[in-house]
């Protein structure tokens, strides 16, 4: 799976490579499955081992993906609509996240004197943010705001194909584009240029099953995990699936088998009618 997910990658950066060498603009007739008449490149369909019908989330890449985004992402970016108890059971236990909860401060009141004050997350806090508002996001950021991270993998074009690309994307600017100096190229962002800098670095967390922190790896991992912020219901979705439709399938076999028993006597039933003599 690992090796898929790598091959793929090379396939693709070859691809950009050779956009870049011969110029953006040239892009469409370089490779015709990866580029489109578009002004970013498309990402490759890379295979998700979750994505399938009968298949969950792995829950130690969940755990990976979210020590990427606290060690790394949570600096710029919020996942607000993620609260602490919503990890429990799936990256970790619930002592494990009360301890983490713990560490961080939140503001809270007022109190019986009226004043704002300072607590301890606890379970039903959500995790906390980087900047008080937006603006202050925008002032940190030359500009840019670093978007909430919780609905990412939805709200894009292939969302985890797109924002796993995006993450190891990072390429050199082709020679003759014009960019701000304060920009990042990234063939993947519409427009090429993106305000974030490259997030991931080889080695960058330092994980704590001894998984390789390549920066693919935890482009994977924290793909998943925003995956997993985006549906947590996904599991539970796919699981009542089955069953209804399972119940479903019963429910109509039984009925067709039923309505053939019930209509069986009429339906094969020989009327002939005898002339009077
Ligand atoms: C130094 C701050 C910083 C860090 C760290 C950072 N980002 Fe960003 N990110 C930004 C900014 C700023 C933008 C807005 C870019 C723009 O609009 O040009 C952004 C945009 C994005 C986008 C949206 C791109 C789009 O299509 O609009 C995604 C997805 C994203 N970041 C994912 C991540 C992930 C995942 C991590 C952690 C591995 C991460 N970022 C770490 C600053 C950061």
């Amino acid at each position: 799976m690992a090796s898929q997910f790598r091959n793929l990658l090379q396939k693709n950066r070859n691809a950009v490579a050779a956009a870049a060498a011969t110029g953006v603009a040239l892009a469409p007739g370089v490779a015709m499955t990866t580029f489109m008449s578009d002004d970013c490149v498309h990402p490759v369909s890379y295979p998700w081992r979750h994505t399938g019908l009968f298949s969950s989330f792995d829950c130690a890449a969940v755990r990976r993906g979210l020590q990427v985004y606290r060690e790394v992402c949570a600096t710029c970016h919020s996942v607000d609509r993620i609260r602490w108890r919503e990890l429990v059971g799936v990256t970790h236990t619930k002592d494990e996240v009360t301890e983490m909860a713990k560490e961080v401060e939140v503001l809270d009141g007022p109190n019986d004197e009226g004043e704002m004050f300072e607590r301890p997350a606890k379970l039903f806090d959500k995790l906390p943010q980087p900047y008080a508002n937006k603006e202050a996001g925008r002032a940190a950021n030359g500009g840019a705001y670093p978007p909430d991270l919780s609905l990412m993998v939805k709200a894009r074009h292939s969302g985890h194909d797109y924002v796993f690309a995006l993450l190891t994307g990072y390429v050199d600017k082709p020679a003759g584009k014009e960019m701000m100096s304060t920009l990042y190229y990234n063939p993947y962002f519409p427009g090429g240029a993106i305000s974030m800098p490259p997030p991931l670095n080889d080695g960058g967390v330092e994980y704590e099953d001894g998984t390789e922190a390549t920066i693919s790896q935890q482009a994977r991992d924290v793909v998943q995990f925003l995956h997993w912020t985006a549906e947590p219901e996904l599991d539970e979705r796919k699981k009542s699936a089955g069953k209804y439709l399972s119940v479903l399938a019963f429910v109509c076999v039984a009925t067709g088998l039923w309505k053939r028993w019930k209509w069986g006597p009429l339906k094969t039933r020989m009327i002939s009618y005898v002339k009077e003599t």
